[in-house]
C-alpha cells in the first residue's frame, strides 16, 4: 500500500495540524512496532511540514538519547540528557521552541543549514521515550500552534506504540 502525503500551506496552522492527526492516525493504525511507527510518522512530517530540513527521533537509551528514524542529513547519534537543545527537551519534559538556534547556548549543530528548531518530548505514562525533533533552515519557523500541534501529534506516535490506535474497518 502506498501512501500519498496530502499538500499542506499551514496557513490555518490549527486547521492543518487536525488534518495532519487525521493522516498520521490512519497511517498508524493497527502497527504498534515503536521503530515502524517512528520511520513513517518522520517521513509523513518532513513531507508535510514546509521549510524544514529535519525531521525525526531521539529515543532513550539509559542516561543518553539515539538517534531513530529521521528524515534530513545524517545527524549526531548521542546526545547526554541535559545537553543540546534535546537533550534539555527530554531532560525536562517539556516542549522547546528555539527561534535562533545560534542564540540556544549548547545547541548541537548536526545540519550547518538549521536555523531554529522545536522539540517535543515523547512520554508514556511516567516513562521518557525520547523526544521529537523538528530543525528549519528558516529562523523562528515555529511558534506556539506548531508546538501544540507536533504535541498532539507525538501524543498520537506514543499512543500507537502501546497499540491504542486500533486498525481501520
Ligand atoms: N540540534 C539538536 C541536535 C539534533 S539535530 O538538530 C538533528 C540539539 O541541539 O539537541
Amino acid at each position: 500500500m502506498s501512501h500519498a502525503v496530502s499538500a499542506y500551506d499551514f496557513r490555518d496552522k490549527p486547521a492543518d495540524y487536525a488534518r495532519l492527526r487525521a493522516e498520521l492516525a490512519s497511517l498508524l493504525a493497527g502497527e504498534h512496532d515503536l521503530i515502524a511507527n517512528a520511520a513513517n510518522t518522520s517521513a509523513l512530517l518532513f513531507g508535510a511540514l514546509p521549510e524544514v530540513n529535519w525531521a525525526g527521533f531521539y529515543f532513550l537509551r539509559g542516561a543518553e538519547l539515539v538517534v531513530g528514524p529521521f528524515q534530513g542529513k545524517p545527524a549526531c547519534v548521542r546526545i547526554a540528557l541535559g545537553r543540546g537543545v534535546c537533550g534539555t527537551a527530554a531532560l525536562e519534559r517539556r516542549t522547546l521552541v528555539v527561534p535562533d538556534v545560534s542564540a540556544f547556548a549548547g545547541h548541537i549543530a548536526c545540519d550547518s543549514a538549521s536555523r531554529s528548531e522545536v522539540v517535543v518530548p515523547l512520554v508514556r505514562g511516567s516513562e521518557l521515550l525520547g523526544v521529537l525533533d523538528i530543525d528549519s533552515p528558516q529562523l523562528q519557523r515555529f511558534d506556539s500552534a506548531d508546538a501544540r500541534g507536533l504535541e498532539e501529534l507525538a501524543r498520537l506516535f506514543v499512543a500507537s506504540t502501546t497499540g491504542a490506535i486500533p486498525a481501520a474497518g
